[in-house]
């Protein structure tokens, strides 16, 4: 390494809108949080970020705010999003390093200009010397290890918590693809809604995400699950605990998953026929925290006819391959986004 090697890093972020990563070079994933930033409501000070900031989310008093920057895959909140990348770096760094080099990105694919413009920003603002962007679809089918450049089809399917994002990758390019602003985010807010409507119960966005996690699937499962959920009663104003099963949950989130599904077929009825014989070979990948909705996989199968694979580790799959793109920038240059300087 060279002298400068040593001061400066080179680092890829998956700006998620759920999650942000952070991967430095030579030494793989080393930060993964919440996008979160806490700030103090008089001052406007940052007081938590990532992991600390979340466990201060909804339990706040007056005085502290918590704030998602990130809304639908993109940058809602510019200052709070430079405090988290800058804050979550800030923690990966040791005594020697002081500055960042190169800087791979991971976008959303139907970001405006305007959008990447912005993120292209942020990162020079934050000391990025070069800054390299790329879209999270194809940052997931690198990280799941899938030979992007060869002329085969490759289907990706990233649910995250903002953005679902679909691919057909082929040649170091998006072929056909969708960016639908449905994913994780709403399914949770389908739950909140279901518990308002059904029982009168307002629960927290923690709660839903817990019954997410634990009980809600896209299609009958072998054996139904059930779970007691605390909230507050809109009628009687006192706390409340029921208990929910996996069959009503499934019915709660049918919306946002067949939204996904229909934007799935949606992309196949647009994939030219060479590429759509490549995807029926080899199936669709299954990438982002969505994908560990349980029988989501075997539901997209039933619909499309598709193998469905999760990818191993699917919350790191665009912070692994934004990593790559990273160490290898000639082996990946055709996957980098061009931003028009203005
Ligand atoms: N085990 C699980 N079951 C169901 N959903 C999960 C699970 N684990 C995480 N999720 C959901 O996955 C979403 C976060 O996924 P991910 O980290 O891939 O999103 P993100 O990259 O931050 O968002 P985006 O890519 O849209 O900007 C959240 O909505 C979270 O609730
Ligand atoms: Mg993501």
């Amino acid at each position: 390494m060279s002298f400068l090697g040593y001061l400066f890093r080179d680092v890829a972020v998956d700006l998620g809108t759920a999650n942000t990563l952070v991967f430095i070079r030579d030494k793989g994933v080393v930060l993964n949080e919440p996008s979160i930033v806490a700030r103090e409501r008089s001052t406007g000070k940052v007081v938590a970020i990532g992991r600390d900031a979340l466990l201060m989310h909804e339990k706040t008093h007056p005085g502290i705010m918590t704030i998602k920057p990130l809304a639908n895959g993109v940058i809602a909140d510019y200052e709070a999003t430079e405090e988290l990348i800058k804050g979550l770096i800030r923690k990966t760094q040791t005594q020697f390093s002081f500055g960042i080099r190169k800087m791979v990105i991971g976008i959303p694919s139907g970001i405006t200009e305007v959008e990447k413009r912005a993120v292209r920003d942020s990162a020079e603002h934050i000391g990025g010397r070069e800054v390299y962007l790329v879209a999270e679809p194809m940052a997931a089918a690198i990280g799941i290890g899938l030979d992007v450049n060869e002329p085969m089809g490759n289907m990706i399917v990233d649910i995250g918590g903002g953005t679902t994002e679909i691919a057909v990758i082929s040649l170091g390019g998006i072929a056909s693809g969708e960016s639908l602003r449905v994913a994780g985010t709403d399914i949770t807010n389908s739950i909140i809604r279901h518990f308002r409507k059904a029982y009168n119960l307002a629960i927290g966005e923690r709660t839903a995400e817990e019954v997410k996690m634990r009980i809600a699937s896209a299609s009958k499962l072998d054996k139904e699950l059930a779970m007691m959920v605390r909230g507050r009663n809109l009628v009687t104003a006192l706390p409340e605990e029921r208990e929910v099963s996996s069959p009503t949950i499934r019915e709660a989130i049918a919306t946002p998953i067949s939204q996904i599904i229909n934007s799935i077929k949606r992309c196949l009825e647009v994939t030219k026929p060479e590429l759509s014989a490549d995807v029926l070979d080899r199936g669709l990948f299954l990438a982002g925290g969505g994908a560990l909705i349980k029988d989501l996989d075997r539901k997209i199968h039933e619909e499309t006819k598709l193998a469905v694979h999760i990818s191993e580790d699917p919350l790191t799959a665009v912070a692994r391959g934004t990593g790559k793109v990273l160490e290898d920038l000639e082996k990946f240059k055709t996957v980098l986004l061009p931003t028009k300087r203005y």
